[in-house]
């Protein structure tokens, strides 16, 4: 996966005005990769006050809650393409270890970025995402037809997803760690 990984991720150092095709973004498998480098995101905004507050009003219980359903629709095939392939590919093909370690690794990422311990051991965002080709469609549509369903879904006060949980997951710089393909 490593190999594969470096050889999709050299798309994004292709000089910008050259023509290329496009068909390749947020496609994990395809051959022959090729995709566009996304413009410099703006600079990061504050996140809310009220975001390091999410882990101490859900607690442990409700970040399981919220983490199943985002794997549960993460893995939908239903949402390819809207959210890429990479989840089939990457996750839904992979053993049951993986697919703990990952789903772990998710979780514990939530919980430090609203206001929880630091469990995180997992792989930064960057390399985490690097060579998936996600685009900013794509990640947008995670955020709209993952993330927030599955908060709705567990009960998360709808003025703390726009208040609160929204902010973080939306700010440029933030997604920027995941989106390298135009
Ligand atoms: C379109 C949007 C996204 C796609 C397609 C996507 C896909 C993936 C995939 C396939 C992996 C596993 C990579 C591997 O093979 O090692 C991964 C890892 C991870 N993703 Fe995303 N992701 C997206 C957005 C997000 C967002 C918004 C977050 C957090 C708010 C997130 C958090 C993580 C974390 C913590 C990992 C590391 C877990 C691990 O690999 O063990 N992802 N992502």
């Amino acid at each position: 996966m490593k190999a594969t990984r470096i050889l999709l991720s050299a798309c994004i150092l292709l000089p910008v005005g050259v023509a290329l095709t496009q068909t390749s973004c947020g496609t994990k498998t395809a051959s022959g990769s090729t995709c566009v480098a996304p413009a410099p995101a703006p600079a990061a905004k504050a996140a809310p006050a009220c975001a390091s507050t999410m882990f101490a009003t859900y607690k442990q219980a409700g970040f399981d809650a919220v983490n199943a359903q985002i794997v549960k629709l993460a893995t939908q095939t239903s949402l390819v393409p809207a959210i890429g392939d990479s989840f089939q590919t990457d996750i839904v093909a992979a053993s049951t270890a993986r697919q703990t370690e990952f789903t772990t690794n998710l979780e514990d990422f939530l919980i430090v970025a609203f206001g929880g311990p630091n469990n995180y051991t997992g792989p930064s965002m960057v390399n985490a995402h690097a060579g998936l080709n996600i685009t900013s469609a794509q990640y947008d549509a995670f955020i709209t037809q993952v993330v927030v369903p599955a908060l709705t879904t567990v009960g998360v006060a709808s003025s703390d997803i726009s208040n609160c949980f929204a902010p973080v997951v939306t700010d440029a710089n933030f997604k920027a760690q995941f989106v390298t393909c135009q």
